[in-house]
């Protein structure tokens, strides 16, 4: 129990300790007075990423998840196309990258052997690489180009919690670095992102106020063997995720999907036996954000008239999502790219609760190691 600090198990006191890892992660690194985010260790030079052409991103498992989140956060903020591979699968489809094409890859540990290959194959064909890890001198930042670390501090249970969201904001203050050395955005833009950054740690504190709502829901779909989780945009990333969580810490089968696929066939699945967990937030501020929102009610409608059970993820104040849904987790409102930080914590802690309800080994799920350092 010490070195779980009064929680019962790894997973649930790291799950509670992303306020801080958020806070030391962001806090060296933005500078509110002058509007600019400074990230020294990137070691590109202006000039290189002035000319960079495309980004590619390069993970495992829930690494790749918050790449896939980093995805939207770059192509929106520094107008730059990004592919995101799987580390497993890099070399596969000869990556056509040179010096033009920067590759970040991301890793927890630093020590992922597919990723690591990855980082290699990359920087053998001429592209500079920079690397988003959590440990200090692993292997993977030790050989890349400039390294930006996650500090969310050790990460001991097998299902990554903390470093995700960590991984989500460096992505987001790259992003935006980039935009203002490319000069896609302005000093007031560039000083609104850093005050959503600094006001993060503290909505992730909120959000984690739902830990008893999802132990509840734990406890009504515990028996069950199939989930759906459901996301649009970089929402889907999030749903993915969540997915990934339900499997590995509580055996239960589960699929990320992106909400607006479901009509090409995961609907034949709905009905009462399929719970759907959606991630239906909006940023009212964004036209775009709204628009993806109202299909995203429309596709819950559709849901309900199958008779599916709906868990939403709902942004604070929608009663309209909270009188649809079966169930609704609310998250305090943000700017959209950085909306996944807080949602994907109910789903963290809904993962947690199920694997406890279930009666498993939530640090330690079977067949999984923390660290997967063989191909
Ligand atoms: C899921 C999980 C794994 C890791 C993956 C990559 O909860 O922990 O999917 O994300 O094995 O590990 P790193 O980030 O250390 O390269």
């Amino acid at each position: 129990m010490a070195d779980k600090g009064g929680f019962p198990h790894y997973m649930v006191k790291e799950i509670f300790e992303q306020p801080q890892g958020l806070r030391n992660t962001i806090a060296p690194r933005v500078f509110l007075d002058e509007g600019v985010v400074r990230l020294d260790d990137v070691r590109i030079s202006a000039e290189e990423l002035r000319a960079l052409r495309r980004i590619n991103i390069v993970a495992s498992g829930t690494s790749r998840h918050a790449g896939m989140a980093g995805q939207y956060m770059i192509q929106d903020l520094a107008d730059l196309p990004v592919e995101v591979d799987y580390a497993s699968e890099f070399e596969y489809r000869n990556p056509l990258i040179g010096r033009s094409e920067l590759t970040i890859v991301i890793t927890q540990s630093g020590e992922t052997a597919d990723t690591t290959a990855a980082q290699r194959e990359a920087r053998a064909k001429g592209s500079r690489t920079v690397a988003i890890s959590n440990v200090e001198g692993s292997t993977i930042a030790r050989e890349a180009d400039g390294v930006l670390y996650t500090h969310a501090g050790p990460e001991i249970s097998i299902a990554s919690t903390k470093a995700f969201t960590a991984q989500m904001a460096v992505l987001f203050m790259f992003a935006v670095y980039l935009g203002q050395v490319r000069g896609k955005l302005s000093k007031e833009q560039v000083r609104s992102h850093i005050r959503e950054l600094l006001d993060l740690p503290g909505k992730v504190e909120a959000v984690l106020g739902c830990a008893p709502d999802c132990e509840r829901l734990a406890d009504k779909f515990h028996r069950v063997q199939d989930f759906l989780f459901m996301g649009r945009a970089i929402h889907y990333p999030v749903a993915m995720d969540g997915a990934l969580k339900l499997k590995e810490v509580s055996y239960v089968h589960a699929e990320g999907y992106p909400t607006g696929e479901t009509k090409h066939g995961p609907n034949a699945l709905i009905d009462e036996s399929l719970p759907v967990m959606i991630i239906a937030t909006c940023d009212r501020n964004d036209a775009g954000s709204v628009l993806r929102y109202e299909k995203s009610m429309a596709n819950i409608k559709g849901f309900k008239q199958q008779s599916g059970r709906v868990i939403a993820i709902a942004s604070q104040g929608d009663e309209a999502l909270r009188k649809l849904a079966d169930h609704t987790i609310f998250v305090p409102t943000a700017t959209e790219l950085l909306l996944p930080i807080l949602e994907i914590v109910p789903l963290q802690l809904f993962a947690y609760y199920m694997a406890v309800r279930r009666g498993l080994d939530v640090d330690r799920p079977r067949n999984l190691v923390k660290s997967v350092t063989r191909e």
